[in-house]
Formats: C-alpha cells, sequence, structure tokens
C-alpha cells in the first residue's frame, strides 16, 4: 500500500510539473501563469477537483511514445466561483505547446458533458499551439468533437473562453462559438492563418499581434469582448462577470441585493438630455445612475460604440443592458452596433436574464458602405432577436425614436413589456428638419415657410403623446424616476410566462 501510494504521489507530481521546470520558467517569463496558477486565481481556494490527470496521449509516431506527460497538455476538473459551480479546462503550454491531441480533447469532452448533465458553465483557459502536429487527423478529429459540443451547449450552459496564449488555425473555432471571449494583452492572439501565411497569400507585413493581438479583437473585428493587461486582471473580471450569470438554461441568475434603495432619485438625471437634438449626452451616465449602486459590466466597450452592452443588477437581480450611445455616430444603428447587440440580446434571453434597453436612436446609418456591407440583413438580426426574445423586456426611450430603428429597439410592437418614455421624447418617423424637406420639398427656396413647417411638425409629432395616445409607450415618466420604475416593472415581470411557436429553429438573417 505505501508503494502505492508513493507511486500515486510520484505520478501526481509529474503531472503537476507540466512539461519540467524550464518549460514554467519560460512560461513565466513570457509574463504568463501556468495552466494550475491560472485556476488558482480563477476558483475559490481549495474547491478545485482535477479529473483524468494520469489521462497520457496514445501516439507513437515521431518518438511520441517517449514523451509522455501525465495531464497530456491540458487541466480539468470542476471547482467553485464565489461559491457556484463551474466545469474548467485549463490548457498547458509547457507541455508540448498546449497542442491539442485526441486524448487532450477527450478530456475537454469529459468535462463539457459533464457539465451539460448537471448544468454548469464551462470556462475555457486557452493556451496551445493548435492541433498536435505528430498526432495529425487524430486531432482534427479531438478539435470537431469539442466543436460539436460547444454547438449543443449553445444556449443551454454558458461557455467563456479565455485566450492566454496563442489560439490558431482550427483552435479558434471553439472559442468561437463560445458566449464570452476574453483575452490577455500583449501574450494571446487568435487567428485563422498567422503573419507567415498572410505574408504568402495576400503580401501584406503584419505582426501577430497587429493580425490577432487583445487589440485587434476588441476594437477592430469584435471577435473578443474584453482585453486585460494580464492573466491575473483577467482571471479576476471573469470571476465578477461569472457572478452575474445563471449557470444554466434552467435557471435564474443569482439574485444578489445592495443597499441601494429601489425608488433613490437621482435629479441629475433630468437634465441629463440637452435642449438641443443635435447635442449628444453620455448615455453611461444615465446607466450607471441608475442600477444598484452605478455598477456595470460593460460588454464589448472598445467596439461599435455607438452601441451599448452589459450586464448590471436592479433590486439585486441581474439584467442586461443595450443602449443607444448618442456620443458615437449620434447613437445610429449600423451594421457592427447591430451585431453587437443582437447577440447579446439572444444571450440574455437564452439565460433568462430580463433585457432593458435604453433608446436615443436617429435611425439607421446610411451610406455606401453599410449598404454594401449588409445593413438590411445585418440590422435583421437585432430586429430578430428583440422579436423572438421571450424574457422580460422594459424599454425606455429617453430622445429620438425614429424611424424603423424605432420598431427595432425593443418597441411595444415586438412584445415590450414595459414601454416608457421620457418627457422629451421623440417618437416618429424622423427628426422634424428632415420630414419637412421631404414632405415640403417644393417650399425649398421659402425658409421661413419651411421653418414654419418644421415648428408645426416639432410640435405635432417630437414628442411622445402621439405613441402614448396609441398605447405604444406604457407611460411618460420623470427621467429621476427611472430606477424606481424599472425596478418596480422587473418585480411585476417575475413570472412572465411566454413561450414562441414549435419550431426546429428559427432561421434568423446571418
Ligand atoms: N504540436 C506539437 N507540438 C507543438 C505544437 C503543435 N501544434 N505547437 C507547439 N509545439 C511544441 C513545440 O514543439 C515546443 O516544444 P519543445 O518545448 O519541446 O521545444 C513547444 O510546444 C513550445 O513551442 P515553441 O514553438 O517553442 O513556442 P513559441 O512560443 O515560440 O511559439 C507557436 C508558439 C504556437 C507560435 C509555435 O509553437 C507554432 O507555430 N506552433 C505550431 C502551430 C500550428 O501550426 N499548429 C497546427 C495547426 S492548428
Amino acid at each position: 500500500m505505501q508503494d502505492i501510494l508513493v507511486q500515486l504521489e510520484a505520478k501526481r507530481e509529474l503531472a503537476r510539473m507540466g512539461g519540467g521546470q524550464k518549460r514554467i520558467d519560460a512560461q513565466h517569463k513570457k509574463g504568463k501563469l501556468t495552466a494550475r496558477e491560472r485556476l488558482e486565481v480563477l476558483l475559490d481556494e481549495g474547491t478545485f477537483e482535477e479529473w483524468d490527470m494520469f489521462v497520457e496521449h496514445r501516439c507513437v509516431d515521431f518518438g511520441m511514445d517517449e514523451q509522455k506527460i501525465p495531464g497530456d497538455g491540458v487541466v480539468t476538473g470542476y471547482g467553485m466561483i464565489n461559491g457556484r459551480l463551474v466545469f474548467v479546462f485549463s490548457q498547458d503550454f509547457t507541455v508540448f505547446g498546449g497542442a491539442l491531441s485526441e486524448a487532450h480533447a477527450e478530456k475537454i469532452c469529459k468535462v463539457m458533458d459533464q457539465a451539460m448533465k448537471v448544468g454548469a458553465p464551462v470556462i475555457g483557459l486557452n493556451d496551445s499551439g493548435g492541433a498536435r502536429i505528430q498526432e495529425g487527423v487524430a486531432s482534427l478529429g479531438g478539435y470537431a468533437d469539442v466543436f460539436q459540443r460547444n454547438v449543443m451547449a449553445s444556449g443551454v450552459i454558458p461557455q467563456i473562453s479565455m485566450i492566454m496564449g496563442p489560439s490558431a488555425g482550427g483552435a479558434v473555432y471553439s472559442p468561437a462559438m463560445t458566449d464570452f471571449i476574453f483575452m490577455v494583452k500583449d501574450s494571446s492572439y487568435m487567428f485563422v492563418t498567422g503573419p507567415e501565411v498572410v505574408k504568402t497569400v495576400t503580401h501584406e507585413e503584419v505582426t501577430a499581434e497587429e493580425l490577432g493581438g487583445a487589440l485587434t479583437h476588441t476594437t477592430k473585428s469584435g471577435v473578443a469582448d474584453l482585453a486585460f493587461e494580464n492573466d491575473v486582471e483577467a482571471l479576476l473580471m471573469l470571476r465578477r462577470l461569472y457572478n452575474y450569470l445563471p449557470l444554466s438554461n434552467r435557471e435564474k441568475a443569482p439574485v444578489r441585493k445592495s443597499g441601494d434603495p429601489i425608488d433613490r432619485k437621482d435629479l441629475s438625471l433630468d437634465t441629463l438630455v440637452p435642449d438641443n437634438p443635435n447635442k449628444p449626452y453620455d448615455m453611461k451616465e444615465l446607466i450607471v445612475k441608475t442600477v444598484d449602486d452605478g455598477d456595470f459590466f460593460e460588454i464589448q466597450p472598445e467596439y461599435a460604440k455607438n452601441i451599448i452592452i452589459g450586464f448590471a443588477r436592479m433590486d439585486g437581480q441581474t439584467i442586461g443592458i443595450v443602449a443607444n450611445q448618442p456620443l458615437v455616430l449620434a447613437g445610429c444603428l449600423d451594421i457592427k452596433s447591430s451585431v453587437k447587440a443582437a447577440r447579446f440580446v439572444r444571450f440574455c434571453d437564452a439565460f433568462n436574464i430580463p433585457v432593458v434597453t435604453f433608446v436615443d436612436v436617429p435611425g439607421f446609418m446610411p451610406g455606401t458602405s453599410q449598404e454594401y456591407g449588409g445593413i438590411i440583413k445585418h440590422g435583421a438580426k437585432l430586429l430578430y432577436a428583440y422579436a423572438e426574445c421571450t424574457v422580460p423586456k422594459i424599454t425606455v426611450i429617453t430622445r429620438k425614436a425614429y424611424g424603423g430603428a424605432y420598431d427595432v429597439m425593443a418597441s411595444k410592437h415586438l412584445r415590450g413589456d414595459v414601454n416608457l418614455a421620457w418627457p422629451n421624447a421623440e417618437i416618429a418617423v424622423m427628426g422634424a428638419k428632415g420630414a419637412v424637406e421631404i414632405i415640403f420639398r417644393e417650399d425649398k427656396g421659402d425658409p421661413a415657410k419651411l421653418a414654419a413647417k418644421e415648428a408645426e411638425y416639432k410640435a405635432r409629432f417630437a414628442n411622445p403623446f402621439v405613441a402614448g395616445a396609441r398605447g405604444f409607450i406604457d407611460d411618460v415618466i420623470l427621467p429621476h424616476e427611472t430606477r424606481k420604475r424599472i425596478c418596480r416593472s422587473l418585480v411585476m415581470l417575475k413570472d412572465k410566462k411566454l413561450e414562441n411557436p414549435w419550431r426546429k429553429h428559427g432561421n434568423i438573417p446571418l
């Protein structure tokens, strides 16, 4: 018995040492933590239960039968984040560059399958040179097995990817199908083909960082949601995000009451919107002043900034916020912002998180680049997402709600549950100036007449009461009561039940 215990400990120690001290030192030198150190930061102390520590690859080619390291380059298992269950896998770059073998993939699949069975999220910490080159097609099969599970788990359990090193080629597609991707600045990158291949095929000279670093993906491509300075910051922020989420689609998000009273008034909101409708203001100010303790976890803050998305709590309950941002492109909807918000609304809908929408939208962005880029199809994604969404939907129009964009932004017509407007809201087909220039085209040379018509149009349409008269909005509220009204609506909607008709799946415009 004693012998076995010694053997067991020796094997465990071998697994813990991964690719050996030299490679661990190299990992640290790059400013990166090891796979196990990362799990220590991510999980509550002492909660990690490791699985498959003794799994080894089965490859015999290229001398691989001589090189076996228990665990085979990925640490898997489950643990707790603030007392709530989570399944994890953490790729170990010190073992064959974290490359994915058949056995390595099987370990990942095992935790994913178990997570699906018990209904708990999967977090993947990615740090890998891609498919295990020595294994060839066996490792490609392993990737596909993971992809299939990513798709089956989508909308069932939250899946979060943290990119903490290389993620290239086929390796990008598992994270791509998860709900959120975080990246670490300067030490992580994601691309389908690396700089060398790019140079050969397109003759472009680009560094790995420029092609697929954290800044590229959080500002240009929108592939990643957030970029962090280092491993520790990224993992701690991931713990924060986790607190907002339910464990699965069978549950609601945890309620964490704060001392922030639901009827807290913020009188400064009464003067947030400038009198001049062409003057911007910062929608984030409204969000921060409305939610519990001013605590807003923004997603994709540096991408498509004309729309804001993120999580917050109201009266302790997690909500997803979508808000037009008048500070950027006047808050217009364009291709990027539509796609950004649509995916977020669908996440909230899949995971029982109410959606609160703040609207100040002058319309869709005009122009050839938008039309050629397919704004019709991409804008339709947001419309589709809101229309199919069955979780509680609360909408507050703070100023402009013009044209088709009014319809799209969680309007009453798309089964909005509670639709409120501030007194200065303008719910109309378009702004008064544009409307008059079209209707009274023949008076183009008569500025005085046009000005009079514009004033008339404004008086007639630039207010919330025309929509109010039809019941398209439920009430006109004072800005300072926004928090109270949303909190009360959430209580009223707590047990909302709404189902869409049975279908295999809808056909969202892609
Ligand atoms: N399969 C097998 N082993 C791999 C590997 C892979 N895909 N990627 C990296 N490794 C091994 C390396 O051989 C090296 O082994 P060693 O420590 O015994 O020398 C170790 O992992 C570290 O790799 P190294 O190249 O020294 O690290 P780096 O930080 O300089 O570069 C990469 C990292 C990912 C850019 C580089 O390893 C690479 O290009 N790998 C191949 C990527 C690829 O083409 N993957 C297949 C397609 S999906």
